[in-house]
């Protein structure tokens, strides 16, 4: 197909033997993508068949003390990175809108494949980074976005080939699982378990969207373009968070056998209408989201010849989120050299 010449093009052909990435961001995730890229060089290298070189790192302050990155340009200035000469893929891990946005699309203008993690800016801009990419001849991966490290985007890609989606319902948010799941077991009041979360690198940087609702938010909206092709308007959904619920509520919870979870839903009926929410619920044993604890995440997808599919695994992290950004990234050269082609 055309696309596959565009991008064949954009690499180069056989006589381009690397591939020059930049990573945007460089908090837990962006870490994770260059040790991740580091660790399987060779094993990527093998399987692609091309080496895959971190040209440059964008950062907030070149001069805060970091990981060193030997031979990598560490800058504060998208114009060194937009400007390397043959730059190829970029990942970015930026939080907000703006300036990633714009970032990605003259990345994509000049032809780079861009995978991203950024849930802010994708769930409001993924219809116009999509056509702006097939403009380009370029792929966006966005695996990241949603869920951590279940690869929700890949399954629901493949099996709306033949499905379709009726119902989503799920936990898309690992610090509020994981701080539900420690006042429960723990009696660990909702501060200290919030803390726990964001040492371990779950929580954003600003954790107001993790106990608030909106990161879930927009996580559903995600999934919501992806299986319906659309949005629900996103006024008229009720987003409620975590930051209400009392150790004492917990506590009254799990004398009664019920378990806080905070649960993401949206349904299409059968004029094709949207309905979403998304907020706690309390929830008993028979209920398939009650034995989803920690930082895990799970998405039970209601298709119509499948029947109920789950998948469930950590939601958030270093590793299992830059794992499927450099999984997105075999996929793009996958395609790239014709290997499987998705939606
Ligand atoms: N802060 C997010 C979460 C990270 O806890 O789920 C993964 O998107």
């Amino acid at each position: 197909s055309k696309l596959e010449l565009n991008c064949a093009d954009s690499f180069g052909g056989d006589s381009m033997a690397t591939i020059k990435a930049a990573i945007l961001g460089f908090g837990t995730v962006g870490q994770g993508i260059y040790n991740i890229v580091n660790e399987k060089r060779e094993d990527l290298k093998k399987s692609l068949g091309l080496e895959l070189e971190i040209s440059a790192i964008l950062v907030n302050n070149v001069g805060k003390e970091r990981m060193a990155t030997p031979g990598v340009l560490v800058t504060d200035n998208f114009e060194d990175i937009i400007n390397i000469p043959g730059l190829q893929v970029v990942f970015e891990a930026i939080v907000n809108e703006e300036p990633a946005y714009n970032y990605l699309c003259r990345a994509i203008d000049k032809g780079c494949h861009v995978i991203t993690a950024n849930k802010v800016m994708f769930s409001k801009y993924s219809i116009p980074l999509h056509e702006r990419a097939k403009s380009r001849g370029v792929f966006i991966g966005y695996e990241a976005t949603t869920a951590g490290g279940v690869p929700v985007i890949k399954t629901l890609k493949n099996l709306l080939q033949v499905n379709s989606v009726k119902r989503i319902q799920g936990i898309l948010n690992g610090t509020s699982n994981y701080i539900l799941t420690q006042m429960r077991q723990d009696e660990c009041p909702f501060d200290d378990s919030l803390k726990e979360a964001q040492d371990l690198g779950y929580a954003e940087a600003d954790p107001f969207n993790d106990v608030s609702g909106q990161d879930a938010f927009r996580k559903l909206m995600i999934l919501s373009a992806l299986a319906f092709k659309k949005q629900p308007t996103w006024n008229d959904v009720r987003v409620v968070g975590i930051d209400e619920i009392s150790l004492e509520d917990v506590r009254k919870a799990k004398e009664q056998g019920l378990r806080y979870r905070h649960v993401a839903e949206i349904e299409q009926d059968e004029n094709g209408e949207l309905y979403a929410s998304v907020g706690p619920q309390l929830v008993g044993p028979d209920h398939p989201l009650y034995s989803i604890e920690g930082v895990n995440n799970a998405v039970a997808l209601d298709t119509n010849y499948i029947g109920t599919l789950t998948l469930v695994g950590p939601g958030a992290g270093m590793y299992p989120t830059a794992s499927v950004m450099v999984e997105d990234y075999a996929e793009i050269i996958g395609k790239r050299a014709g290997f499987f082609i998705t939606i």
